[in-house]
């Protein structure tokens, strides 16, 4: 076994099938529930996921060692994956599919009989944190947490039922409305405090991840919201050596945002400014049509640039250039959003240029193999007894959790290599430099 901060040594290997709990089943969800299942049968490809399809170099250039992730890791298998989960609809899988509208009938059909096997467990939920969406498929109960000890109950009935050895929850639920950390997150002690005197500091995302931990099961954070990233949480999943990551899936605009600033910064192009803007028709869109729910998704999206071009290192490319996003909710679109970027950017003697980017992108498409890879990494962290925030799977998120000491890093190279070295860390093998003079000696 590894040491608790996830040192060289033997993993366990991924023995019986692995529990994956979603709260939230909606577009993103379903589309990753969905798509296991066609690639299981054979009728499509992981594409998008790096525990699939990615590689990793081992040792020289020169040594041609490149296996598979997945065979350089011991990962769980996709066959082994069963799902489960929460929604405040008691639609199942296949409803839910069909009304999203991202998967092809014709795909939906050869999967159907399976994803309407799956119907979610009734939800924690209050209108209060959403205020687009009202639940018809809700828990009561008389304080948040009691709420809790109820989806702790679900958990252990979905851990019978299906007989599964291990089990992961990935939060797929709606944007909440913003929270900013207060006293009653704090520590574990007030947090449960505040359970039980139902603070408004505590949302439903919080209520579900609190389980989790509870019952030792890793909890990523696919949404902005606050959720797991307060100290209560990330002490008790420290505490209890369960791994916790998040917040909010890297995928249309943000990626592209991550993947061209870097290399403007590495060519030391300046930036005017950086204004992108969005339409889409789901029900995410609808519910970041509240201006409570937009403010979290705008903290999370903002964020980005100001940490890769670190104006106060380069003052004269990049202090005070202008940064907007917008997101208009426009149903046509359904889940095929449209996202476009005008950048203004500088060159030698700041003569000016621009950049535009639109992108025809599918939400849903980019979200679920990003699903996919952190339940299968955020198993294999727990069996490596890694605990507490997983730096490593920055690579996946928009607002990277980090330790207090230093600052989230966003660039989408750095956080790749981040995630290799991790891997290559776990396996006792050399980190990879890039350094290459030994080829010249
Ligand atoms: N698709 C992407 O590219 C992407 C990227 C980053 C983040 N996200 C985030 O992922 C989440 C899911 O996106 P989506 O497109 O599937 O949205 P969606 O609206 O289709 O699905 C969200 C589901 O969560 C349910 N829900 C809301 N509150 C709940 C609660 N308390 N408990 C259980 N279920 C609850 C809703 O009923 C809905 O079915 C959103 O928060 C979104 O902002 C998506």
């Amino acid at each position: 076994m590894t040491s608790s901060s996830g040192q060289p040594g033997a993993i366990a290997e991924p023995k019986g099938k692995l529990g994956v709990l979603v709260p939230g089943m909606g577009a993103v969800a379903t589309t990753f529930i969905a798509g296991v299942e066609a690639i299981r049968r054979g009728l499509s490809k992981p594409i998008g996921s790096l525990t699939q399809m990615g590689t990793i170099r081992l040792g020289k250039r020169s040594d041609k060692r490149v296996p598979a992730i997945k065979d350089f890791v011991p990962l769980a298998s996709l066959d082994d994956l069963i799902f489960g989960g929460w929604d405040i609809r008691a639609d199942n899988c296949y409803e839910v599919a069909v009304h999203g509208g991202v998967l092809e009938q014709s795909l939906l059909e050869k999967v159907r009989p399976f994803l309407e096997g799956i119907a979610p467990m009734p939800a924690v939920f209050d209108n209060f944190y959403v205020k687009r969406l009202e639940g018809t498929h809700v828990k009561k109960g008389p304080n948040k947490f009691d709420l809790a000890q109820q989806v702790l109950a679900d958990i252990e009935q979905f851990r019978k039922r299906t007989g599964v050895s291990r089990t992961v929850m990935v939060w797929c639920g709606s944007t909440e409305i913003f929270l900013k950390p207060e006293d009653v997150h704090q520590t574990l002690e007030k947090f449960e405090r505040g359970m039980q005197e139902n603070h408004p500091g505590i949302a439903p995302s919080m209520i579900y991840a609190y389980a989790a931990l509870k019952a030792g099961i890793p909890f990523a954070n696919g949404a902005p919201n606050l959720t797991v990233d307060i100290p209560a949480l990330t002490e008790l999943a420290k505490q209890d050596s369960v791994p916790i990551c998040g917040k909010d899936f890297k995928t249309g605009q943000t990626l592209m945002k991550t993947i061209i600033a870097p290399g403007l910064k590495a060519r030391l192009l300046g930036l005017a400014g950086w204004y992108s803007t969005n339409i889409l028709g789901n029900r995410d869109g609808e519910v970041l049509d509240d201006p409570e729910s937009f403010r979290t998704k705008e903290e999370s999206k903002l964020s980005v640039l100001e940490h890769i071009l670190q104006p106060d290192l380069y003052p004269d490319l990049y202090k005070g250039f202008y940064h907007v996003v917008r997101i208009n909710y426009y149903p046509p679109r359904g889940d095929n959003k449209e996202g476009w970027d005008n950048i203004d950017i500088f060159g030698w003697l700041g003569y000016p240029m621009q950049i535009k980017i639109d992108f025809l992108c599918r939400d849903s498409i980019l979200a679920a193999p990003i699903v996919l890879d952190l339940v299968l990494f955020m198993d294999l962290a727990q069996r490596c007894g890694m605990r507490g925030i997983q730096e490593w799977l920055s690579f996946y998120f928009k607002s990277p959790m980090h330790a207090p000491a230093v600052y989230p890093e966003h660039d989408l190279f750095i956080q790749l290599m981040k995630l290799k070295n991790t891997l290559r860390h776990l396996r006792g093998e050399d980190l990879i430099t890039h350094l290459g003079l030994e080829y010249y000696d």
